[in-house]
């Protein structure tokens, strides 16, 4: 998605050199995939001991922002995770759903994992929502509708809206090429500038 795949990582004095995406060096990236050769099996007391490392074996420099993407789950590498980020006082977890009932079990068992370890949920995206048809913009909902904002009403967390199926979306995913620039028309273009100012907002309330 970032065009980073094949990168080799690099030691400094502050440990790994993230890296980076872009000229300017505002992405940086870490991922097991750029420690890796190839695909391999690894036991959990392992993984845990990279997730600790990711987060304080990189030279990451002064962030605004570090996001972790992770698999749905509850499991050991979650725990992990949201102890190797406890003292850095995490803003909160953006859970991400589609109206599939697989998804929203998932998105469930995410909900009650952070009360339970007390990391608070910035919202819920309902993804895959409707698909706008580029010929005529009729939108045709694949799933049912509104599944992610009746899952946030129920736990009392926001709702971060809606972002549908858009094939300029995954072509650009898929290629790696900005979608910013060049889908500015898409139609998940305002859905996701919608989301993405919601969290900037809560995140400077956050720190006030
Ligand atoms: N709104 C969208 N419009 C078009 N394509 C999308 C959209 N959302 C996701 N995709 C595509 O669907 C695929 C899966 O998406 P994504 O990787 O975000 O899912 P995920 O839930 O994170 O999966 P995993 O559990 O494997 O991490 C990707 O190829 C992505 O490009
Ligand atoms: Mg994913
Ligand atoms: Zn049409």
């Amino acid at each position: 998605m970032l065009n980073a795949q094949d990168r080799d990582i690099h030691q400094c004095d502050g440990g790994w050199v993230p890296v980076f995406v872009d000229q300017d060096k505002g992405i940086a990236l870490m991922s097991i995939g750029f420690l890796l050769e190839k695909p391999d099996v690894w036991r959990g007391p392992k993984k845990n001991a990279l997730i600790k490392q990711f987060v304080s074996d990189v030279a990451w420099g002064e962030l605004d922002f570090l996001i972790v993407d992770t698999l749905p789950g509850t499991s050991d590498e979650h725990i992990s995770t949201i102890e190797s980020l406890r003292p850095y006082k995490p803003l909160g977890a953006v859970l991400v759903t589609t109206t599939q009932a697989v998804s929203m079990g998932d998105v469930r068992w995410e909900l009650t994992f952070c009360k339970k370890t007390g990391l608070r949920v910035l919202g819920i995206i309902e993804n895959m929502s409707g698909f706008v048809c580029p010929h005529c913009s009729e939108c045709t909902n694949l799933f049912s509708k509104g599944g992610g904002q009746e899952l946030a009403k129920h736990a009392r967390v926001p709702f971060l809206g809606c972002v549908p199926l858009d094939p300029q979306l995954s072509r650009s995913l898929e290629e790696g090429s900005d979608f910013l620039q060049e889908f500015p028309k898409s139609s998940a273009f305002p859905a996701l500038a919608n989301i993405a100012q919601q969290i900037l907002a809560g995140a400077s309330s956050h720190s006030s």
